[in-house]
């Protein structure tokens, strides 16, 4: 197949050109380089020489994307590509809606228009309303009937491209697969792709920096009520999540079918139980001081997984073991990420 990965220089979306290069498909990735790299492009390149077809494109542009639709015979989507930052989200809203739902309806209707008819969305639990408070901190699962009142610009922007991609299903048959995916962590298990992101925002990456001693760690969470007062996130690796695009994608082009869902592992963790997790598994005790609290953020979020384990016959495969390593490896060949 060939296969149009948007967002393809950036952390989730490197992962999956891949996994699809190695699966022996083409791929063709559009990225406009605002939170991805040129770097992570040229090693993808020379890792699968002949395999990847690069487009400097924006998807705020449509006259952009439909330049790729003309140029390529594209099978498939997999739409990673978004601004996805929620304390950002709350300083400029308007970022978010131009870019992550404007963007995506531009990619649909050219999708329309060249008849590709499958795309797999990239979307968050973010979306998600705060689960009814609960005596039980161990009753925050989410399942994918949960309302969806997102807290954030960002929950908001991913939402609104959810409700656009069900319309351009209802109206001209497009299917597809949306994954609402909970917090991604890991790199590929060889180091060599990762998460570069400026300002790294993701706890069991950054904890692991902190380890390695590339920066110093700081908890950014506020207290909330929960056992040890830091939020509960539910881990999911990366390597992991993208084996459920793929099997997502061979469910959907077979059986015609569009379909929802969840992507996590069902077990919630907290900050704090990471961070010591990160300390343990690296055997090094590193300084922790508090830097700026996020904004926007649920005490807990964890994955209710039944529906994609019935019907995608997905499990994660990789441990939080497994995640901290990889990111040891990535961090150890790359401690500053991609150069550009
Ligand atoms: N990282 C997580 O934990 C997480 C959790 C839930 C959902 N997601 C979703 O997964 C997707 C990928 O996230 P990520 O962590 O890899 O982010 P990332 O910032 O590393 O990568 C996003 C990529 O999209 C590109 N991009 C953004 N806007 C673009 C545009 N208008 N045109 C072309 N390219 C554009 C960026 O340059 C970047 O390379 C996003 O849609 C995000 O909402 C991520």
């Amino acid at each position: 197949m060939k296969i149009l990965i948007t967002g393809g220089a950036g952390y989730i979306g490197s992962h999956a050109v891949y996994k699809a290069c190695s699966d022996g498909h083409d791929v063709v990735i559009v990225d406009n380089f605002l939170r991805g790299f040129r770097e992570c492009i040229e090693t993808l390149s020379s890792t699968f020489p002949g395999k990847i077809t690069f487009y400097n494109a924006d998807l705020r542009k449509k006259e952009e994307i439909e330049k790729v639709f003309e140029k390529e015979k594209i099978d498939a989507v997999l739409h990673f590509a978004a601004l996805c930052s929620v304390n950002e989200s709350m300083e400029d809203p308007y970022f978010y809606f131009e870019n992550n739902t404007y963007g995506t309806a531009n990619l649909l209707d050219v999708m329309k228009k060249y008849d590709v008819r499958n795309i797999v969305f990239s979307s968050t639990c973010a979306t998600y309303g705060p689960k009814e408070r609960s005596d039980n901190i161990y009753d925050y699962s989410i399942n994918e009937l949960n309302i969806q009142l997102p807290e954030s610009p960002y929950g908001e922007s991913k939402l609104l491209s959810e409700k656009e991609i069900f319309w351009f299903n209802k109206l001209f048959g497009i299917n597809y697969t949306i994954l609402r995916y909970f917090n991604v962590c890991g790199a590929q298990e060889n180091g060599i792709v990762g998460d570069s992101k400026r300002p790294s925002l993701l706890l069991m990456q950054n904890a692991v920096r902190g380890a390695l001693g590339i920066e110093p760690f700081k908890l950014t969470y506020s207290e909330v009520d929960t056992p040890d007062g830091s939020p509960i996130r539910d881990y999911v690796n990366v390597e992991d999540l993208i084996d459920a695009h793929f099997l997502a994608l061979d469910k959907m082009i077979r059986q015609k079918t569009s379909g929802i869902y969840n992507v996590g592992t069902g077990k919630g963790s907290s900050v704090l139980e990471i961070v010591n997790k990160v300390m343990e598994i690296t055997g090094t005790k590193f300084d922790i001081s508090k830097g700026e609290a996020r904004k926007g953020e649920a005490k807990a979020l964890y994955s209710n997984t039944e529906k994609i384990v019935n019907e995608l016959g997905w499990k994660p495969a990789r441990s939080i073991e497994d995640s901290v390593k990889s990111l040891v490896k990535w961090y150890t060949n790359r401690p500053n990420g991609w150069k550009e």
